[in-house]
This record gives structure tokens, C-alpha cells and sequence, in this order.
């Protein structure tokens, strides 16, 4: 394990009961903390909710030259945080990179890992397509900013026909990303292209896990959730109708259901 030197000092948002135990929210791409709002609005009963901003996303600063520019890096921001919150383990709740950086949290830092809830996220490292297209778009970005990403994004990250069926929340996503610093989003595009094959680990994976995917995910589709379900010991997969990549915001109700259900039965583990 690496030490902690060298890391980013994160922000992060808090909710719930605060003696209670820790439910740690990691966000994905290109988002922040905000897009947790509903959870942190209404934080399952007698937990202790921890939403960061990853470095270079929300309130948190980006990483330095130094630091570099990698999903390990991201991992120990939040192992340090826990460590300053005086955290011993979390159940730890990762949504796309949000999971990408659970993995590298489980492979550096295992101890702080009290259960998993692997959302809409894959275990496999980028194609060499998908990773030059990665590299293109962080070029983009450097020249148009994160509108293109946004643009890029918003056709595919909410379940088709969003737009017109719940157009707050479509107003809500396209406001979360576009407010995503340009830095963040370039270094992230990096972190993302070079991250390793979370694959090989699944099988040694021996803490609780859930697995949750809205049913019409079209960036982290349902068929790979399942795939991850059949290789981790014991997980259960929760795949949560009328939503796309972002379950928790486009059909809260039924997500917080299966989160909070996996929760009992974490705490009475
Ligand atoms: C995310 O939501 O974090 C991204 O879609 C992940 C990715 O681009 O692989």
C-alpha cells in the first residue's frame, strides 16, 4: 500500500446521523457531490452519509503536476479523508468512475472497506478504442472546454426519452456536469484511459457486495452488472426500471429502496 503523501485534500458534503455508520458516496464523470442530492437529502436512517468531491470536481482543488493523474491517486484521496474524519470502514457506494476508484480503494486501502454497492460501473479497463477516444475528448476539452463533454454526454447518460419525461432532472445533469472544472475533467480523462483490469480481482472480493444498474443504462449497461454479479461472491443485483445511467436521480425512490435494504442487512452483519 502506498502511503497517503501527496494527496489531494478533498470537500465533501455530510449528512445523517453522525455517530452513526459511514455510507461513502464516490460520484462519477464528469460529476460531483450534487449529484448525490437526493441521497444526502434524505440519508438512509441512523447512517453517517460522507459525499466527497474527487479532486479536480466540485469544491475540491485539482490534483498537481506532481500528483499526477490516476484513479490510485483519486482512491487515496479518499482513504486520507476517512482517515482525517477519524473513519475505521465504510460501506463504500461508487457509480461509474465512482467504481473505477472503489476497486482501486479495495486493492490500496481493503481495510477502510466494510461492503460494497458497485453502481452502474464495469470491472474491465478502457479498449484501446474507447481509451484513444478518452485521450481526443480531453484534447477537446482543452480547446472547447466541458460543454464538450456535456454535449457528448447528455444523449447517453439518462434513460432514452428523459429529456421530455423528466426534464428537471435532465436540467439537473446538464447543470452538474457543465459546472465541472475543465482540469478536472482532463485529468479524470486521463486517470480513466490508464486505469488497470479490475477484472482479476472480482473472485477475492470477501465483503458484502450489491450491485445496482438502472435497467436502460446505456453507458455501464445492465448485461455487464450482471456478468459482475455471477463473479463476485454472494452480491446481489438490484436493476432499478425507467432509469439510465443515473438510477439514483432518475428513479430515487427505488434506488434508496434497494440501497437502504442492503444496509440492514450490513448492519445487522
Ligand atoms: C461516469 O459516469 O463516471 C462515466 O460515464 C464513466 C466512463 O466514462 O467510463
Amino acid at each position: 500500500m502506498s502511503s497517503n503523501e501527496g494527496h489531494t485534500a478533498l470537500q465533501w458534503r455530510e449528512t445523517g446521523s453522525a455517530t452513526g455508520d459511514v455510507l461513502l458516496l464516490v460520484h462519477g464523470f464528469p460529476f460531483s457531490s450534487a449529484m448525490w442530492r437526493p441521497q444526502i437529502e434524505a440519508p438512509p436512517a441512523g447512517w453517517r452519509v460522507i459525499a466527497p468531491d474527487l479532486r479536480g470536481f466540485g469544491a475540491s482543488p485539482p490534483p498537481t503536476a506532481l500528483q499526477g493523474a490516476t484513479l490510485d491517486g483519486m482512491a487515496d484521496d479518499l482513504a486520507a479523508l476517512l482517515r482525517q474524519l477519524e473513519v475505521r470502514r465504510a460501506v463504500v457506494c461508487g457509480l461509474s468512475m465512482g467504481g473505477y476508484i472503489t476497486f482501486a480503494l479495495l486493492r490500496r486501502h481493503p481495510a477502510l472497506v466494510r461492503a460494497l454497492v458497485l453502481c452502474d460501473t464495469r470491472p474491465e479497463a478502457d479498449t484501446e478504442e474507447v481509451r484513444r477516444g478518452r485521450l481526443q475528448m480531453a484534447a477537446r476539452v482543452a480547446v472547447d472546454g466541458t460543454a464538450a463533454v456535456v454535449e457528448a454526454m447528455m444523449p447517453r447518460v439518462l434513460a432514452p426519452g428523459a429529456a421530455y419525461l423528466q426534464p428537471e432532472v435532465a436540467a439537473e445533469v446538464r447543470a452538474i456536469m457543465e459546472s465541472a472544472p475543465e482540469d478536472g475533467v482532463i485529468a479524470a480523462l486521463h486517470a480513466m484511459a490508464a486505469r488497470p483490469d479490475s477484472t482479476p480481482m472480482l473472485r477475492s472480493i470477501n465483503v458484502p457486495t450489491q450491485i445496482i444498474v438502472g435497467e436502460h443504462d446505456q453507458i455501464t449497461p445492465a448485461g455487464d452488472a450482471q456478468l459482475m454479479t455471477r463473479a463476485i461472491r454472494g452480491a446481489q443485483i438490484e436493476i432499478i426500471p425507467e432509469a439510465g445511467h443515473l438510477p439514483n436521480l432518475e428513479n430515487t425512490p427505488l434506488f434508496d429502496r434497494a440501497l437502504n435494504a442492503f444496509l440492514v442487512t450490513v448492519a445487522s452483519s
